[in-house]
C-alpha cells in the first residue's frame, strides 16, 4: 500500500519519479505527489535552493494534469508517492510530500506511525502547528528539528526512527544537502536500485525497473543513503549493514500491458506460462521432485507433525485447497487459518511444525505478523512467494518462490494459480520423501501438473461463452457460487472477485452447507456457479449434481463448471462451462480462471477500473 520513489541522478527527477509511480499505481491511488530539491528559483523570483513539490488528489494521471500545466524543475533529487490513505482523507492537503515547518525536508511515507498522536502533541508544544491530517507530517517536523542541531539527514532519519512505533517505509530529502535522498523501513518494503551515475529507491522494483534490474534487499530497521554514484546501508543503530544485491528475473516488457486493456486480463492470459515457470526445475528427469529451497533435511521433513498454513484473501483460499492435497498425500494434519486471526491468538506449534506463509506480494502486513508469531513460538517458517526479495521470504526459514512474474493488477490471478502449483510441489515433495504416495502416483500427478500449463491454455482458448455471460449478467445485482471439497475454495475465490472488480454482492458457499441457511436465498433467476468436481469414485460428484438439482427446482439460474464429458450436466445447466479431465485436486487450477475471466469482462461492461478497483490496493502493508 502506497508506493514510493526516490531518485539520485543526472537526469530530470520528477520525469524519473512520475513514471515510477506510474508503475506503482496499483500501490494507491487516492493522490499522487513529487518534490524535488532545486536551485530555481520559484516563479522567476530570486531566492535561495528550496524543495519545489506538485500534490494532487485522485490518480497519477491528475498530478500529471498538474505537472503539465506547472512543471518542476529538471533538478535531479527527489521523492514521490501514490497513496492509499490511512489517516487523513485523500484530499490535496493530506497527499504526499510533507513538508517541515522550515520547508527543509519533504518526506513520503508507507505505513502507520502508531504514536504519531503524541508527538504531534510534543511539537504542537513546541509550536509547531500540523497542516495536514497524516501521521506523515510528524516525520517531516521532527527531521528538520535533528537538522536544525546540526545532524546530517541519514543521522536524523536514524534518530527519528527509533523514536517512531508502528510500521514505515520513509524517504525524505534535505533542501541544503542536495545530492542525498535518505529511506528508511520497518515492516514496510523499501528495495534499492542500483544503476550507473544514479541510484533509485522503491517500494517494489517496478519503480526503477526500467532503469536497472540490480537492486538491493533493505533489511528490518535499515536506513539508506543513496547519492549518484554510492549506496550506504546502515541499522538504525548507525552500525553498517550487510546487504544482499540481487538480479531481477524480469524486465520492463513484464511490467506492461502487452495490448491487453488491463493487467489483470494480461495476468490471466499469463498463467499458463506463469505455471510453467512455477514447475520448472522441480521435477527431475530421473523421475524425482527436488525442493532443495525448502533447506530442511529429510530428517526434519519426517518429523513435521503439523502444518499450519497462514494466508490473506486469495492466497488464503490458496491455502485452503492446499490443506485437501497435503492431507491426503502426505497425512500430515493441515490448518489453514487466516493470518490476522492466528497471530491474535494462542496456537499450538512447536519445532515439529511447518507453518507456511502464503503471499504473492510478501509484503502482507498480517502475513509478516504471522510469520514472525509462529517463528517466536519455535515453527519451522516456508514461504510461498512471488517477490523475490520481499519481506516474508526473508524473514523465513525457507521459500518457495512461484516465479509467475509481476502480478500488477490489484486482483491476485496468476498470483493464484501459481500458489497453488507451489502447494501441489510441496504436498508432492512431503510425500516422496515420507514415502506416503507411491512413486508410480507421484509421477502420475507431476505428469498432470506439466501437462497444466497446455491444458489451462484450452480453458483460455475456450472461454467466449463465460465473456459473453459477463454481458448478460451485468445487471445482476447478486451471484452466488457454490463448491465441495477442493471446488468450495474456488467458489470462493470467484465470488471475491466479483465482489472487488464488478461491485456486486457475491457469496461464496460450501454446497453441502446450502440446506443449512444459504438455500433461502435462491430465487428466481438468482445466478449460481457451481463447482462440479470430476466424476471419480467416491460420491461427491453426485452430491454436487443434486444440489444443482435442488436450486434449479427453486428457480436459479444455473452456471456449471464441470468436466467437458460429463453426461449429467446438459439437462442441469443453463450454462455449462465446460473443463477438461483432471485429478480432482488438481482441478482448481481450471476451474478459477473462466472465474477470473468473468469478473474481469464483467466489470469491464460496467465502466469499472479493473486494475484499480475501488478503496483496494495491492500489497496491503498495513494491518
Ligand atoms: C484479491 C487479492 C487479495 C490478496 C491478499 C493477500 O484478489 O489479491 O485478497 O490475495 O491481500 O495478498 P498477498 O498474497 O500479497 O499476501
Amino acid at each position: 500500500m502506497c508506493g514510493i520513489v526516490g531518485y539520485v541522478g543526472a537526469g530530470s527527477a520528477a520525469e524519473v519519479i512520475v513514471a515510477g509511480l506510474k508503475r506503482l499505481e496499483y500501490r494507491g491511488y487516492d493522490s499522487a505527489g513529487v518534490a524535488v530539491v532545486t536551485g530555481q528559483p520559484a516563479d522567476g523570483a530570486p531566492g535561495p535552493r528550496r524543495i519545489a513539490t506538485a500534490k494532487k488528489a485522485g490518480k497519477i494521471a491528475n498530478l500529471v494534469e498538474l505537472l503539465d500545466a506547472e512543471p518542476l524543475p529538471k533538478d535531479g533529487v527527489g521523492i514521490g508517492h501514490t497513496r492509499w490513505a490511512t489517516h487523513g482523507v485523500p484530499n490535496d492537503r493530506n497527499a504526499h510530500p510533507h513538508l517541515s515547518y522550515d520547508g527543509r525536508v519533504a518526506v513520503v511515507h508507507n505505513g502507520i506511525i502508531e504514536n504519531f498522536a503524541a508527538l504531534r502533541a510534543e511539537l504542537q508544544a513546541a509550536g509547531i502547528e500540523p497542516v495536514s491530517d497524516t501521521d506523515t507530517e510528524v516525520v517531516a517536523h521532527l527531521l528538520a528539528q535533528q537538522l536544525a542541531d546540526g545532524q546530517q539527514l541519514a543521522a536524523a532519519m536514524r534518530t527519528v526512527c527509533n523514536r517512531l512505533a508502528g510500521a514505515f517505509t520513509l524517504v525524505a530529502i534535505d533542501r541544503d544537502d542536495p545530492e542525498v535522498v535518505v529511506g528508511a523501513r520497518r515492516n514496510s518494503p523499501l528495495v534499492v536500485g542500483v544503476g550507473d551515475g544514479a541510484n533509485y529507491l522503491g517500494s517494489d522494483v517496478a519503480a526503477f525497473i526500467e532503469h536497472t534490474r540490480e537492486a538491493i534487499e533493505l533489511g528490518q530497521d535499515q536506513v539508506v543513503e543513496i547519492r549518484a554514484d554510492r549506496v550506504d546501508v546502515t541499522g538504525f543503530d548507525g552500525r553498517p549493514a550487510e546487504v544482499r544485491r540481487y538480479h531481477v528475473d524480469w524486465d520492463l516488457s513484464a511490467a506492461e500491458k502487452d495490448g491487453f486493456d488491463w493487467f489483470m486480463r494480461k495476468e490471466i492470459y499469463e498463467q499458463p506460462k506463469a505455471i510453467g515457470d512455477t514447475l520448472l526445475g522441480r521435477y527431475d528427469t530421473d523421475g524425482a521432485l527436488r525442493l532443495d529451497e525448502l533447506r530442511m533435511s529429510e530428517a526434519e521433513l519426517r518429523r513435521i507433525d503439523k502444518i499450519i498454513i497462514v494466508a490473506c484473501g486469495t492466497a488464503f483460499y490458496a491455502g485452503l485447497v492446499a490443506k485437501y492435497a497435503i492431507e491426503h498425500w502426505t497425512r500430515i494434519a493441515c490448518e489453514v487459518e487466516l493470518a490476522h486471526e492466528f497471530r491474535y491468538r494462542d496456537p499450538i506449534v512447536n519445532p515439529n511444525t511447518l507453518v507456511v506463509c502464503i503471499s504473492q506480494s510478501g509484503e502482507t502486513a498480517d502475513s509478516l505478523m504471522a510469520v514472525r508469531h509462529a517463528a517466536e513460538q519455535g515453527a519451522k517458517v516456508l514461504a510461498i512467494c512471488n517477490t523475490n526479495g520481499s519481506t516474508i521470504p526473508r524473514e523465513s526459514d525457507a521459500v518457495i518462490y512461484t516465479h509467475a512474474g509481476p502480478e500488477i493488477g490489484v486482483a491476485s490471478t496468476k498470483g493464484f494459480t501459481t500458489q497453488l502449483v507451489a502447494c501441489y510441489l510441496l504436498g508432492l515433495y512431503l510425500a516422496q520423501v515420507r514415502g506416503t504416495l507411491f512413486g508410480d502416483e507421484i509421477a502420475r500427478l507431476m505428469a498432470e501438473l506439466e501437462e497444466m500449463p497446455a491444458t489451462l491454455q484450452r480453458v483460455l482458448d475456450e472461454s467466449e461463452p463465460v465473456l459473453k455471460l459477463a454481458g448478460d449478467f451485468a445487471e445482476q445485482p447478486s451471484v452466488l457460487f457454490l463448491g465441495r471439497h477442493v471446488g468450495y475454495p474456488v467458489a470462493l475465490e470467484g465470488a471475491l472477485k466479483l465482489k472487488e472488480l464488478a461491485y456486486i454482492h457475491a457469496e461464496g458457499f460450501a454446497a453441502g452447507e446450502l440446506k443449512h441457511g444459504p438455500i433461502a436465498l435462491v430465487d428466481d433467476g438468482l445466478p449460481v456457479f457451481v463447482v462440479v468436481p470430476p466424476k471419480g469414485r467416491d460420491m461427491l460428484h453426485d452430491k454436487v449434481v443434486s444440489n444443482i438439482a435442488e436450486i434449479r427446482a427453486r428457480g436459479a439460474l444455473t452456471v456449471v463448471l464441470a468436466e467437458e464429458d460429463d453426461p449429467e450436466i446438459e439437462p442441469l445447466a443453463d450454462v455449462w462451462i465446460r473443463l477438461p479431465k483432471v485429478s480432482t485436486l488438481l482441478q482448481p487450477v481450471l476451474a478459477t480462471v473462466p472465474l477470473q475471466l468473468f469478473a474481469c469482462e464483467l466489470a469491464t461492461r460496467k465502466g469499472h477500473d479493473v486494475d484499480q478497483p475501488r478503496n483496494l490496493a495491492k500489497s496491503v502493508t498495513v494491518e
